[in-house]
């Protein structure tokens, strides 16, 4: 049973607060988690309290109910009493940010008290032996950067790695070559929140700079990397004007559709997520029926790693792909059945990290737990290599249990 649970503020990656749960079981064990935070938030997802008030309601709601009372080993219930303790659907009283690092921090001390590593906890026997393949994002602007591409991720994809080493090692050459190509053609580049290039560039220059650089990269390392987009579509989406916005035109609904597709075609892109706005159920079905076979058509903004929306996305045949972002729906029971419910539906689930982040490393567990075929987690930079190299380590260590 849980002992204490223990919250405190700390840094992120951005250098906001964020907040860190300690939990401690009676029987010694001991689990830490902390959550992280978007900046191109979707319009569904559960809340995020500011720091302070996430913790000092939390503690008042959810601490009590939860100390002496609840097993961390019964997750269901953990999560059950988060909930119970917010009363909102939304995490609106306690805060999403409080409830996912409690929820996390219960599975980490669940698998400490098992002596086992948290993916084999979470995963159990049964887990397949497959690993994510990581997407990693190497030029990026949005809402990630000031004054770079209007499509908030280009992403590295390496498909045909033969490892998540390899993978792993496969993005960061890509990101290198990035460097380089932008260095020749003149382009200074800051990076942006998640360590991807963020040069100021029309689009248009920044696809053939990806093709560029996945190409030599896929020679020097000989397998297959493709790449893809997060365009999170959402925040170009002016919704007055009906029209999406990029640095130098506009689209309306069907002209994206158009410039998606044909871009689907021209690059062979492995995976675009967020290709339209996030209320647009409709968009994303008919891109879904041009594409779908080629690519993983993701919803991000659009799911927001809700059952209630993909339902509703399968329903109606929008994507073919969801991305999982814990704290986007507060718990990890929550996550878990949008993975299940996807993946029974043929939805391919891609856990993610967010644009800040900490040194935790939950989601490369999660997603080796849940057989995903990938996780996008950034490329370069302490927070985003934490969960890189983590998944070397998992990669090395499963097969030696
Ligand atoms: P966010 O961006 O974490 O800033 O929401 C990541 C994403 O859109 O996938
Ligand atoms: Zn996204």
């Amino acid at each position: 049973r849980i002992e204490s649970v223990r919250l405190r503020q700390i840094l992120d990656s951005r250098g906001n607060t964020t907040v860190e749960a300690d939990i401690l079981t009676e029987s010694g064990g001991f689990g830490r988690a902390a959550a992280p935070s978007g900046a191109s938030t979707g319009e569904y997802e559960a809340i995020e309290l500011d720091t302070s008030e996430a913790i000092a309601s939390a503690r008042e709601h959810a601490v009590p109910r939860l100390e002496g009372a609840v097993y961390v080993g019964d997750q269901r219930d953990v999560d059950r009493t988060l909930r119970a303790a917010d009363g909102t659907d939304n995490f609106s009283e306690i805060g999403a940010n409080s409830a996912v690092a409690i929820s996390m921090a219960a599975a980490k001390a669940a698998a400490d008290v098992l002596g086992a590593p948290l993916y084999q906890h979470l995963g159990g026997a049964f887990r397949g032996d497959n690993y994510p393949i990581p997407l990693g994002n190497v030029i990026g602007g949005g809402e990630h950067a000031a004054d770079a591409t209007a499509i908030q991720e280009f992403l590295s994809a390496p498909v045909g790695a033969p490892s998540v080493q390899d993978a792993v090692f496969a993005n960061a050459a890509v990101h290198s070559e990035v460097a380089d190509i932008l260095a020749e053609r003149g382009v200074p580049s800051a990076k942006g929140d998640e360590g991807a290039w963020a040069p100021s560039i029309d689009d248009d220059d920044a696809f053939e700079v990806m093709d560029e650089a996945v190409s030599t990269v896929s020679d020097e390392f000989g397998f297959e990397i493709r790449f893809g987009l997060d365009v999170a579509a959402a925040e170009m989406y002016d919704a007055d004007a009906d029209e999406y916005q990029y640095r130098d035109r506009t689209r309306s609904t069907d002209e994206q559709i158009e410039y998606i597709a044909d871009l689907v075609d021209e690059y062979d892109l492995a995976y675009v997520e967020d290709p339209l706005d996030e209320n647009d159920y409709e968009g994303f079905a008919k891109l879904t029926d041009k594409v779908g076979e080629k690519t993983l058509v993701c919803g991000d903004d659009l799911f927001v790693t809700n059952v209630e929306r993909l339902s509703e996305g399968i329903e109606k045949g929008a994507g073919n792909s969801i991305l999982i972002k814990p704290n986007q729906i507060g718990t990890l029971s929550d996550a878990f059945d949008a993975v299940e419910l996807a993946v029974e539906n043929g939805y391919d689930p891609v856990i993610s990290h967010r644009s800040g982040e900490t040194e935790d490393t939950t989601i490369a567990h999660l997603a080796v737990a849940t057989d995903a075929p990938f996780i996008k987690t950034g490329t370069v930079g302490g927070e985003r290599t934490a969960k890189l190299n983590e998944l070397i380590r998992i990669e090395q260590n499963v097969s030696r249990l």
